[in-house]
């Protein structure tokens, strides 16, 4: 443990995750990342290391036996058809666990009217798109609830329609240094859309949840004694339906692991 990078996974507002190598190297592997709250000023852990892990990622579908039998199912290229596309592939997966667990020490005294507050962290509004980019746009997340899912433990909040009126204006970029990335705009900027226009997604275990790659969503902390455990993966349409995957974005394919093509890859 006292030799594993400390890599914390945060989204937007900062890009302290996506600015080290053991991130941006994660695409064909089987890694793990903290939440933003697992490490004190010392840089010691907080919590058990078994609640301190906000995700694993990002080749689960392709590594993991189990994962890779529940990605490429028959039932997900139904989906995947239904939805008319092409020539889909599967991107990046990810176990998302928004742990429970209570913070050690526990709160300053001034703090404790608020809700106690646990360690898993908040995901602040974004379009998958950004991150996840192809010209043009064609991320589809499938994100599968594993637990309950509800307003207390962190559940999802989406802006209804916000695909349909709110085109993928940036995307997510590795900078041309090497190391790091950064955030390019598409067009002019669209500024926040008013967090009171969302909607909250609660949802029980074992359901799908399909986002749409530029519906704008978010979650929220996890303020509960629950733990908010999904599995989710992404498809992007592929270069035989005429989109372009460039080498731009942070999670390249390799000759080893090159993106798979969902409609031929048995289960
Ligand atoms: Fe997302």
């Amino acid at each position: 443990m006292a030799t594993h990078p400390k890599t914390r996974f945060t989204t937007m507002d900062s890009d302290e995750h996506v600015g080290d190598d053991y991130f941006l190297s994660s695409g064909d592997k089987v890694r793990y990342f903290f939440e933003v709250d697992a490490f004190d000023d010392k840089g010691e852990l907080v919590t058990d290391k078994t609640k301190a892990i906000n995700k694993i990622g990002h080749a689960l579908h392709e590594l993991e036996p189990e994962f890779r039998k529940f990605s490429f199912r028959q039932g997900v290229k139904d989906i995947m058809h239904s939805l008319q596309y092409k020539d889909p592939r599967i991107l990046q997966s990810m176990l998302i666990f928004k742990a429970s667990a209570r913070r050690r020490p526990p709160p300053p005294p001034a703090a404790q009217l608020l809700p106690q507050p646990k360690i898993g962290g908040t995901v602040p509004p974004h379009q998958d798109s950004t991150f996840l980019y192809t010209n043009p746009p064609s991320a589809v997340g499938f994100w599968f609830a594993l637990e309950d899912c509800t307003l207390d433990n962190g559940c999802m909040w989406f802006l209804p329609g916000s695909h349909k009126t709110i085109p993928v204006w940036q995307r997510m970029v590795r900078k041309p240094t090497g190391s790091g990335t950064t955030f390019i705009h598409l067009q002019d900027p669209v500024p926040d859309p008013p967090e009171s226009e969302y909607v909250c997604a609660p949802v029980s275990v074992g359901s799908l949840v399909l986002i749409h790659g530029a519906v704008y969503h978010k979650s929220g902390h996890n303020y509960s004694d629950k733990s908010r455990w999904i599995y989710t993966f992404h498809c992007i349409e592929g270069e035989d339906a005429g989109h372009t995957y460039d080498e731009r974005n942070w999670l390249q394919p390799t000759k080893e692991m090159p993106l798979a093509k969902l409609y031929e890859t048995e289960a």
